[in-house]
């Protein structure tokens, strides 16, 4: 799939929620332009708990998980404790298109506050929900805009209905210049 954003230090974030969903974030955090390139996935601790453990690490992709604590998570994933770090990192490893930061909310609040953040891709989903864990304001310098690779209109599933959404930073600073 070949998308505007994809350049190597793009940073985008993304909200999940159902089957069709769970499909469309599979396939945007895999997809990259350079076949001998893949994405990396940036989570909380919580958020890789969260995962059952038999879809975990996510298949097609580096995992990172940040914590504070030092822990080894296995071979396959990545542990940083800073974001910062983390995405310095990725950004220095020839072998990594695009990073996805994939919450929880901290670390989607961190990454929505930092200059290196490109653009959010967000689903937001037509109904009410009691939940415990929220995602962060979005600021003023996030503006909408349209991506030929996102299907466009509300979407539905199982009776749910449900949007994606794109916003791209206008304060947006490459890593490369940083
Ligand atoms: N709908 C969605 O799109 C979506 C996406 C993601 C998560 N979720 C849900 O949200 C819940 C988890 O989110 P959450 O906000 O509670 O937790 P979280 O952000 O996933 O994890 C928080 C933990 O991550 C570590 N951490 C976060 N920022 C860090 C940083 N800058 N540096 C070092 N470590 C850092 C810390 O781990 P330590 O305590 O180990 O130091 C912290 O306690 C789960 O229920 C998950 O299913 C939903």
């Amino acid at each position: 799939m070949r998308t505007e954003h994809r350049r190597e230090d793009s940073i985008v974030t993304i909200t999940a929620c159902n089957r069709k969903e769970l499909a469309y974030f599979s396939k945007m955090t895999k997809s990259t332009t350079d076949p001998l390139k893949k994405n990396a996935v940036v989570m909380g601790r919580k958020t890789w708990e969260s995962i059952p453990e038999k879809f975990r690490p996510l298949p097609g992709r580096l995992n990172v998980v940040l914590t504070c604590t030092n822990r080894s998570l296995g071979e396959e994933v990545i542990v940083h404790t800073s974001l910062e770090d983390a995405i310095k990192d990725l950004h220095n490893r020839q072998d990594v298109e695009t990073v996805w930061v994939i919450g929880g909310s901290s670390v989607y609040d961190e990454m929505m506050k930092s200059s290196y953040c490109h653009r959010l891709y967000i689903t937001s989903i037509l109904k009410d929900y009691s939940c415990d864990t929220f995602f962060p304001e979005i600021g003023s310098q996030y503006i909408s805009v349209s991506d030929p690779t996102v299907p466009s209109g509300i979407q539905e599933e199982n009776g749910i209905q449900f949007q994606y959404k794109v916003y791209e930073n206008t304060e947006y600073v490459s890593i490369k210049n940083i």
